[in-house]
């Protein structure tokens, strides 16, 4: 007598499911119907590749002012273009300014100042140029020195002779 039937907490607990399921798939249902306004959109219509913080070193010409003697501090350097090449302009400690092409000599790479060292050190292989002894190299594979850019200073700025 008890066969094919169901107790009535059985019912309730099976309709229950029932009830779940099917609200599961109308929720389902929403959800995949999908919007084709709002699957399309994906941007904030800025401009693709702006990065805003690429500032370029200025271009110093013959007789223009690289920078003002007091923006560069003893042991410190300042990056700047010579003939659309990079460069960097070094105050070293005994109060004297000197200046080099920033393209190293081995193979191209550009070299940096290194305030700890007081030296031009080059990322790619490690050469290792000397800003007071006329841009030698003294370490890494660079044979040559960097070509020395002319320098002096007029009326406290620092000008490309
Ligand atoms: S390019 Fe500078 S060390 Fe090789």
């Amino acid at each position: 007598m008890a066969e094919g039937r169901i107790s009535r907490g059985k019912f309730l607990r099976f309709g229950g499911a029932l009830g779940v399921g099917a609200a599961s798939a109308s929720l389902i249902a929403a959800c995949g119907t999908g919007d084709p306004g709002e699957a399309g959109e994906n941007g904030n219509g800025e401009p693709a590749g702006e990065n805003g913080n690429s500032e370029a070193p200025e271009e110093a010409a013959n007789g223009e002012a690289i920078a003002q003697e007091s923006e560069v501090p003893a042991g410190s350097a300042f990056e700047f273009e010579d003939e659309g090449e990079p460069a960097v302009l070094v105050h070293l400690e005994d109060g004297s300014f000197v200046a080099y092409s920033a393209v190293c000599t081995h193979q191209g790479c550009d070299v940096s100042y290194s305030e700890g060292s007081a030296t031009l050190d080059c990322p790619c292989h490690g050469s290792v140029f000397d800003p007071a002894s006329g841009g030698e190299p003294t370490g890494g594979p660079a044979q040559n020195p960097l070509p020395e850019i002319p320098v002096e200073v007029r009326d406290g700025a620092v000008v490309r002779a």
